[in-house]
C-alpha cells in the first residue's frame, strides 16, 4: 500500500456514498468519578452517511491510500492552533474495509504530526460510531470530552453526542 498527497478537490465516492456506515451498536458516555468511561449498547441497525464537508480550509492536506493503484481510502490532516494535528476526516472504501488500511492512515497521521513538530493528535467522532471509536482507542486515543449540543441544530444528526479523542505520543 501507498500513501501519498491528493491534490484534487473532490474524491469522488470517498467524499460521499462510500463516506458511510452501518452500525448496531452506540456508546453511552458515563461521567464516573470524575473520569469519561463509555458503555457499548445495542440498537436497532442504523446507517450513517457523513455530509460532505464544503468549506474550504488551505490548511488542510489530503492523503490517500492506494492499494494497486486504487484509492482505497484517505485522511485529511490540519495543523490545530494548538500544536496539535487534526484529523478532519479518515474514510476508506467500503471494499476495502477491515484490512488495516485506516490504521496505516492512522499511523502515517502520527507520523506526519510529529514532523511537523505537532505534539499529538486530535479528532472529533460521534458516540454512534462505535467502529471509528475502536480503531481510535486501539491506536492509543483517549478520549478528551464529549458535547452532547455540537449537531443540535443539524436536523438529521441532531440527537448524536460529539466525542473528542486525543493521542499523544509517550
Ligand atoms: C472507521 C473506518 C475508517 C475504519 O477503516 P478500516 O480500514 O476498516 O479500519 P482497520 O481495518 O484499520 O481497523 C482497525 C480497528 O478498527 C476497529 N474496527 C474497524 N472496523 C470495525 C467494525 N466494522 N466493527 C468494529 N470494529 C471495527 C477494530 O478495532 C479494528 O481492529 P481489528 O481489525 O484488530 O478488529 C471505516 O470503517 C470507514 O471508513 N467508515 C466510514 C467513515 C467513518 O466512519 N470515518 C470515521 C469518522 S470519525
Amino acid at each position: 500500500m501507498k500513501i501519498v498527497r491528493l491534490i484534487e478537490e473532490d474524491f469522488g465516492p470517498l467524499d460521499r456514498e462510500e463516506n458511510t456506515f452501518t452500525g448496531d451498536e452506540v456508546l453511552d458516555v458515563l461521567f464516573i468519578d470524575g473520569e469519561i468511561r463509555l458503555a457499548t449498547r445495542s440498537v436497532e441497525q442504523f446507517t450513517k452517511i457523513y455530509g460532505q464537508d464544503h468549506s474550504q480550509d488551505d490548511d488542510v492536506e489530503a492523503y490517500g491510500a492506494f492499494l494497486n493503484g486504487t484509492l482505497a481510502g484517505k485522511i485529511e490532516l490540519a495543523p490545530a492552533w494548538n500544536d496539535l494535528g487534526s484529523i478532519e476526516q479518515i474514510v476508506v472504501a467500503r471494499e476495502f474495509r477491515q484490512r488495516g488500511i485506516a490504521t496505516e492512515l492512522i499511523n502515517f497521521a502520527k507520523s506526519w504530526a510529529l514532523g511537523k513538530q505537532l505534539k499529538g493528535l486530535r479528532l472529533e467522532t460521534q458516540t454512534n460510531n462505535v467502529a471509528a471509536c475502536k480503531l481510535y482507542f486501539q491506536n492509543g486515543f483517549e478520549v478528551g470530552g464529549f458535547d452532547r449540543l455540537t449537531y443540535r441544530t443539524q436536523p438529521q444528526v441532531s440527537n448524536e453526542t460529539a466525542l473528542y479523542l486525543y493521542w499523544f505520543p509517550i
